[in-house]
């Protein structure tokens, strides 16, 4: 049995089932939706119809199963998928496409095959409920076939959040009806550098794109159908350059500003002005339109806070509302959109930073810097998501040397991406239960195309989907279930990294890195996170 994620418990039995043309496929109406992607995405390649009706693979409801769990059980006559729930059902549709041969992946028909699958009990639920994977469109735009790909990537490895980080200081790729301004202006940039050297060196190309809100109605409807909830983005006060570049009433200074050509962290943030609060509470107005899951970030990472340090309205409503610094100015800045999305009936989620200032009641926070925010937050009573850069930022590069694309960061193995824990040691049952589960992120200064975006993602992103929904782990025995996942993702076409190393066509000698060591890492992280208290 070579799935991934591998599933709780399974015992495989004797025989196999064979389809046949006249093979058919029914399906309790409830769980309709299950069957009819598994209809859809078996069809292509097998050429099977699948016609309605009883005999051979059924998706049968079953009450007292949770609500991503599922049963399969393929005997010589029949295959069965029983769940709660669509969701369920449709992770066991997953399962079972794994169990045919990997060939069963391709979008056209692939000739002379007798296609059958193992018989087996499968019984499997995933150990965490957020099962995520951030993809930064911001620094570069991923095109929307593209997207609505990696969508099914993620639902292949029963993924179910994507973050999608939507703008930044390079870029704003979300259409808002009321601020055209937003992506006619920040939707583009000027050039951007190339690789992370220093002195740096700029490519001269302009790079750009958004979505439109008829792309984003498509993007949720096609992510739902693959039971994802899309996790919308806008960044505040900081990694907004490209929203004052667009609006320049929303900076803190009198010259204008061009959409960022740098990466890093930048200090042009957003003031705090009364107009800057409803002129994102409008842009929040309609993200809530367009994305209906339950969960939106505000961001709140990585905002310097020079430019209010230096702005006389920046101090002046620090001295009014009786605040302590900037920190909690932050804080009282980001409450009104938390507070906005809670009277809406939706989760706020923010970045960990925000506990510098004191965390706004009701966010659920994104942990990125580590272990010890992770058990803050919790203790502080919040929920967490976990994402710790060192472990599951996927833009890091996968193995020492200078043949990696772009190398930075420190290395983030496939061995530790697998390895990777959400639950930080010494926490009570109490604030285990309110990690909710953890992400991978794709963050895209140096993963310029979709191309490079495989050869990041994969096939760490495999390891760390075992991570989060299988409860027992065994690195030996995913490497060789990965033998035969490499073949999946090659009749999808991913160009995943070969464990040897990259093709030549996927090393990046003309744009250089700047790799650090694991201690340097870590010593980043002591600093940033030295003056939370603990
Ligand atoms: C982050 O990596 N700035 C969340």
């Amino acid at each position: 049995m070579t799935t991934i994620p591998a599933p709780a418990r399974r015992t495989p039995a004797e025989g196999r089932f064979t389809f046949t043309a006249t093979t058919p496929l029914t399906a309790d109406p409830a769980l309709a939706r299950a069957a009819t992607w598994l209809r859809e995405s078996l069809t292509p390649a097998t050429g099977l119809p699948l016609p309605d009706g009883p005999g051979g693979v059924e998706l049968r409801p079953a009450d007292g199963l949770g609500p991503e769990e599922y049963r399969l059980t393929v005997t010589g006559e029949s295959v069965l998928i029983e769940a709660a729930t669509p969701t369920g059902a449709f992770y066991g549709a997953q399962t079972l496409r794994q169990l045919l041969d990997p060939a069963a992946f391709r979008s056209g028909r692939v000739a002379d095959r007798t296609w059958s699958v193992p018989a087996v009990v499968i019984a499997d639920a995933p150990r965490y409920g957020w099962r995520g994977c951030l993809i930064d469109v911001a620094r570069h735009f991923l095109p929307k076939n593209d997207l609505l790909r990696y969508i099914d990537l993620l639902a292949m490895h029963k993924l179910n959040v994507l973050h999608l980080h939507l703008t930044d200081d390079q870029g704003w790729r979300l259409q808002i009806r009321k601020y055209p301004k937003l992506t006619e202006v920040g939707a583009w940039r000027r050039e951007s550098p190339l690789g992370a050297g220093r002195p740096r060196r700029f490519d001269g190309r302009p790079h750009g794109g958004y979505y439109s809100q008829d792309d984003i109605r498509e993007i949720v409807s096609y992510a739902a159908d693959r039971f994802i909830t899309i996790v919308p983005e806008i960044d505040l006060p900081g990694h907004t350059q490209a929203a004052i570049a667009a609006y320049p009433e929303l900076g803190n200074l009198d010259t204008p500003l061009d959409v960022r050509t740098q990466w890093g962290v930048g200090e042009n943030v957003v003031n705090v002005a009364d107009g800057t609060i409803a002129f994102f509470t409008d842009v929040l107005e309609e993200v809530l339109e367009l994305f209906p899951g339950p969960y939106v970030c505000v961001g709140g990472d990585e905002t310097p806070k020079t430019q209010w340090n230096e702005s006389v309205p920046a101090k002046e409503r620090i001295r009014e509302l009786g605040l302590r610094d900037a920190d909690e100015l932050q804080t009282w800045f980001m409450r009104h959109f938390t507070d906005f999305l809670l009277a809406r009936g939706r989760k706020p989620l923010g970045w960990d930073e925000l506990m510098e200032g004191g965390l706004p009641p009701g966010v659920t926070v994104a942990s990125w810097r580590g272990a010890r925010c992770t058990a803050l937050a919790a203790r502080s009573g919040h929920d967490v998501v976990v994402s710790p850069f060192a472990e599951t930022y996927l833009d890091f590069r996968q193995a020492e040397g200078a043949q990696e694309p772009v190398p930075i960061g420190s290395v983030t193995s496939l061995s530790a991406v697998y390895a990777f824990d959400p639950i930080p040691g010494g926490l009570t049952g109490q604030e285990r239960g309110r990690i909710l589960g953890a992400q991978a992120a794709l963050w895209t200064e140096h993963i310029d195309s979709p191309r490079l975006l495989d050869y990041m993602a994969f096939p760490r992103l495999a390891a760390f989907a075992e991570a989060v929904w299988s409860d027992e782990r065994d690195f030996a025995d995913f490497l060789v279930r990965l033998a035969v996942h490499e073949k999946r993702l090659d009749a999808l076409g991913v160009e995943y990294r070969p464990a040897a190393g990259p093709h030549p066509w996927q090393q990046r000698p003309d744009s250089p890195g700047h790799p650090l060591t694991r201690a340097e890492i870590d010593g980043k992280l002591a600093a940033w996170t030295a003056n939370l208290r603990f």
